[in-house]
């Protein structure tokens, strides 16, 4: 059966990359839908470059260009958009010219996180400027007919794991850790690379179609103390502890800036609400693990293997 061809919106990003890559290693004919095209950004020239080399066919264009969109799409079957929080409303374009395409087969939105519509009771400003954004493209998704995969990726390793969920830290620490609450809560954690590998898993498949995919590897549903311990174990030693109350995480929500507010209240709803784990997955709503079992997943153990 020949492979679908895959457009990536924002495949140079933080996640994206690792999405452009297992797609290119899932051997689909992969496109690359970049403002920057080889040469014109110097930090992102190696990335491309290497995007290249491996086979990527690089399209210039952006969200904000609608011809450019019209164009990429012609070329290809799917479409994952990885693409930056700050352009997720300008999404809509891209539905609408999906939309007027009219053969693109399946579209993935910038998502891979928290599933917006599990999160109503997500304070502001994340409420409003993450999860409301991304709930209005899937409405628009859903209006327009467009056959979709909704991804929801918890947290990632690289931006949680790494440094035991400390806010701006991608180490773990070493004498002290904060611990959010009780540190109880149940997290679900996901390597970087196994999101994107889930993530091509689902484009071709019939049984995500117009379904939303939960990244849940067993291993890996783990609440803040027991990543602690983990890396306690790995390092034999025990860490100072010191607890952040909801009481002091609800204050510094309202005393910070933009985007940190936003990430602080999208930790506030995963560390003390369980966001991630513990509902109702519904009807439309299919667990990665049970629909590919063979994928040998990275453990958060194995994770921080990385660290010592
Ligand atoms: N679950 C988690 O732990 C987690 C963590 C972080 C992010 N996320 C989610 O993952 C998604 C991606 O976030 P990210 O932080 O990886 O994104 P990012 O690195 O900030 O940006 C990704 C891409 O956006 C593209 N982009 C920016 N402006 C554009 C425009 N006007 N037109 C077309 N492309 C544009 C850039 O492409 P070029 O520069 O090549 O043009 C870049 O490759 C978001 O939905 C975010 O909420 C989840």
């Amino acid at each position: 059966m020949t492979k679908p061809r895959v457009l990536v919106v924002g495949g140079t990003g933080r996640l994206g990359q690792y999405i452009s890559k297992a797609s290119l290693e899932q051997g689909y004919p992969t496109f690359l839908l970049t403002r920057s095209p080889l040469g014109t950004d110097e930090s992102k020239t190696a990335l491309i470059q290497s995007f290249k080399d491996s086979g990527a066919i690089i399209v210039e264009g952006s969200l904000e260009n609608y011809e450019s969109l019209l164009s990429a799409l012609r070329q290809v079957d799917v479409v994952i958009s990885p693409v930056t929080e700050s352009k997720l409303l300008d999404q809509l374009k891209l539905v609408e010219a999906i939309k007027e395409v009219g053969t693109i087969k399946r579209f993935l939105p910038s998502e891979f996180g928290t599933d917006p519509d599990k999160v109503l009771h997500a304070l502001e400003p994340s409420q409003k400027l993450l999860f409301g954004i991304k709930r209005q493209v899937r409405r628009a998704i859903e209006e327009a007919g467009i056959p979709y995969t909704y991804i929801s990726s918890n947290c990632i390793a690289c931006f949680f794991v790494s440094g035991l969920a400390q806010y701006g830290q991608f180490t773990p620490p070493r004498d002290k850790v904060a611990i959010y609450g009780d540190g109880n809560t149940k997290v679900v954690w996901v390597d970087e690379h196994d999101s994107a590998t889930y993530t091509l898993k689902t484009i071709d498949d019939p049984r995500t179609i117009n379904k939303t995919v939960y990244l849940r590897p067993p291993a890996n549903i783990l609440s803040q103390n027991e990543v602690v311990e983990i890396w306690e174990k790995k390092i034999g030693k025990t860490l100072e502890r010191t607890t952040i109350s909801e009481e002091d995480i609800l204050k510094r929500i309202q005393d910070e800036g933009f985007p940190v507010n936003v990430d602080l209240a999208t930790f506030h709803v995963i560390f003390y609400k369980g966001a991630l784990y513990g509902f109702d997955m519904g009807p439309n709503g299919l667990d990665s693990f049970e629909l590919y079992p063979e994928v040998t997943y990275t453990t958060v153990d194995s994770y921080l293997d990385r660290f010592l």
